[in-house]
């Protein structure tokens, strides 16, 4: 009986030291994984989301962005922080948990970004639900357009629209 417990802690001790060392060198913040699906269905969720200025109609030209025309919409969450006219207050972050998203209406595609552990995270998902650009990819090339001057949490639709 007393053999079989410390068989029992043994392996359980072994298994957990191979599990740490397995993960412990991982260049991107495993608190930060997060899947295109779970993104997907999020952006489908018509009820989660207000759109930009509460204007469900409004089409925005988007000359300045690589998408073209698209529809915003911010999930509740984010929708808290729009407190100064409809946008975030200037030197203010949206709180862990925010969605923003564009409906792009050339082809249906969301692009989105989603903040998790003070993060955002990016990605564009297809109509059918493939993606465009994953989520688990590097997001350098979204961010380093969206650091622009004006930016604020690194949202630019509010220096446009
Ligand atoms: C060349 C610059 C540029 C690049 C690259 C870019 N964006 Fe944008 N993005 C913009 C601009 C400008 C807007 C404001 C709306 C518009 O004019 O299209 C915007 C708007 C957005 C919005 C709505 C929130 C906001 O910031 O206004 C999302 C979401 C978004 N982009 C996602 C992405 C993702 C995901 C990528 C990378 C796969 C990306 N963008 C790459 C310029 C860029």
């Amino acid at each position: 009986m007393r053999a079989t417990l410390l068989v029992g802690i043994s392996i359980l001790t072994i298994t957990s030291g191979v599990f740490y060392s397995c993960t412990k060198d991982v260049a991107k913040n495993p608190l930060l994984a997060y899947s295109d699906k779970a993104l997907f269905d999020s952006c489908k969720n018509a009820t989660a989301f207000t759109y930009y200025k509460n204007a469900p109609g409004m089409i925005y030209p988007g000359t300045n962005g690589p998408h073209g025309a698209f529809k915003l919409k911010f999930n509740k969450i984010a929708t808290t922080s729009l407190t100064d006219n409809g946008k975030l207050p200037v030197g203010q972050q949206f709180p862990n948990g925010s969605m923003i998203v564009k409906e792009v209406q050339s082809n249906g595609m969301y692009a989105l970004m989603f903040k998790k552990e003070g993060t955002w995270l990016w990605a564009e998902i297809n109509a059918d639900g493939s993606s465009a650009y994953s989520v688990n990819k590097d997001p350098s090339v979204c961010t380093s357009c969206h650091a622009q001057s004006g930016q604020r949490d690194l949202v630019v639709s509010f220096n446009f629209y």
